[in-house]
């Protein structure tokens, strides 16, 4: 796979959708803002997630035997949990019984789970042990066996990253993942020791559609005016952003990812004034480790570019100020609940750990100098384009998202100020969408 991988041979072909429209001899690309507010999309990209892959969450939220978290993905409550014997599990949090809830703590270490509705308890690892009154049941029809909790039909872990899918079959997760699992692995590369979720979780809502996260994350474009207080806040560090040989890369499946090369400060990777000198001799420390281990040529890829990845639908992974990931969660088309984690090398020191808490939080956690911009201008948007709901003349009713077609059609590789990875997603969404691709 290379960085040119947005060929614009594959673009060049153009659709026109009800939802999208492509087009290379004018150079443009429309999105319908109906995407946006249809319930009766958003019903079918309810079904749609029923049968793709969705991020869980990451093994390490669940270190110790019993662990459990409680999570709801395509509007499905689950608890996702590491039984007695040491096995990741996902199940639905729904009684076999008559669908209570089952476990209504959000997080919490249980061997076992009881219903309180009629008391039916039952192991961490799914079997039904203890029914009140069990001989009101036919013991020899194995009604307990058919009774246990309802696993997630498939459960597959990609280097600590956790993955179901509600559906029976389908691609396998490495099928899906394409080639995004190469910067997946770039973040999974930065420590030896694997990586760990700090403990803790941002939960936040938005008041917008869960595709305007994608796009924005998926747009350097805004970088400079939209969070004009970061830029001018590192001015002050002693250092600058800069464009300059940042890329969009449309990846497989409707991945993709922005790789940045002039706004690096990553705690632990790549250093930059505002992180102090002590961090500068870690980071170097830090670097000469990760050439030992996976050499130069791929140790200089993880160590000197920042990265967003957005893995298609609900995982967005943030390899820039330190590491980051997020997980939507569509409630409604004009709702979105977003869960997002801290992640860390396993077992770096103290004195790491803090810096890359407080930069982190500093960016882009909910309250820092970044996600604040950024959930103000998905909900702005939200609000904006109700006001060309129905209108009767044509181009009103739909968004542009052609920055960069020009460059592309000559061959060029996209920028990540370039709209070329947000185009990338919505080819991918309404392929699926319009039911041009099962
Ligand atoms: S609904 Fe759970 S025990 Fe009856
Ligand atoms: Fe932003």
């Amino acid at each position: 796979m290379t960085q040119t991988t947005a060929a614009p041979r594959m673009n060049l072909v153009g659709r026109r959708s009800p939802y999208i429209f492509e087009d290379w001899d004018a150079r443009i690309f429309r999105v319908n803002r109906e995407v946006f507010r249809s319930d009766e999309i958003f019903a079918r990209e309810r079904r749609l997630w029923d049968r793709l892959w969705l991020y869980l969450g990451h093994e390490t939220e669940v270190p110790k035997p019993g662990d459990f978290k409680i999570r709801t993905l395509a509007g499905r409550p689950l608890i996702f949990t590491r039984d007695s014997k040491g096995q990741v599990r996902a199940y639905l949090n729904a009684c076999p019984h008559r669908g209570t809830i089952l476990c209504r703590e959000t997080e919490g270490n249980a061997k076992t789970y009881q219903c309180f509705y009629h008391a039916w308890t039952f192991a961490n690892t799914g079997e039904l042990v203890g029914i009140p009154d069990p001989g009101a049941y036919p013991p020899e029809r194995g009604f307990a066996a058919t009774m246990g909790l309802r696993g997630l039909p498939r459960v597959e872990n990609h280097r600590g990253f956790v993955f179901v899918s509600f559906a029976l079959d389908g691609p396998s997760l490495r099928e899906h993942l394409g080639d995004a699992r190469e910067y997946l692995d770039f973040m999974a590369d930065h420590s030896e020791r694997g990586l760990e979720v700090i403990p803790g979780t941002h939960l936040y809502s938005i008041r917008g559609n869960w595709k305007l996260a994608v796009e924005n994350a998926m747009d350097g474009y805004h970088f400079s005016p939209t969070h004009v207080t970061f830029v001018e806040y590192l001015k002050t560090t002693g250092y600058a952003t800069s464009d300059e040989g940042g890329r969009a890369i449309t990846l497989e499946n409707g991945h993709s990812v922005l790789v940045f090369s002039g706004h690096g400060g990553r705690v632990g990777m790549q250093w930059e004034p505002r992180f102090g000198e002590a961090e500068r001799l870690r980071v170097e420390e830090n670097v000469r480790e990760l050439t030992r281990r996976v050499g130069q040529e791929r140790a200089a890829r993880v160590s000197s570019t920042s990265r967003i990845l957005f893995i298609f639908p609900n995982l967005l992974l943030f390899d820039i100020e330190g590491l980051a990931a997020r997980q939507l969660e569509p409630i409604r088309p004009d709702f979105t609940e977003v869960r997002a984690w801290e992640l860390a090398p396993a077992g770096e020191s103290a004195e790491a750990r803090e810096l890359r808490i407080r930069i982190l939080g500093s960016f882009i956690g909910p309250g820092g100098l970044a996600t604040p911009d950024d959930v103000e201008a998905y909900e702005c948007v939200q609000r904006g384009v109700v006001a060309t709901a129905g209108d009767p003349r044509p181009e009103v009713d739909w968004s542009d998202i052609s920055r960069g077609m020009e460059r592309e059609s000559r061959g060029e590789p996209a920028r990540n100020v370039d709209e070329a990875g947000i185009r990338g997603f919505w080819r991918h969404w309404d392929d699926l969408v319009t039911g041009t691709k099962a």
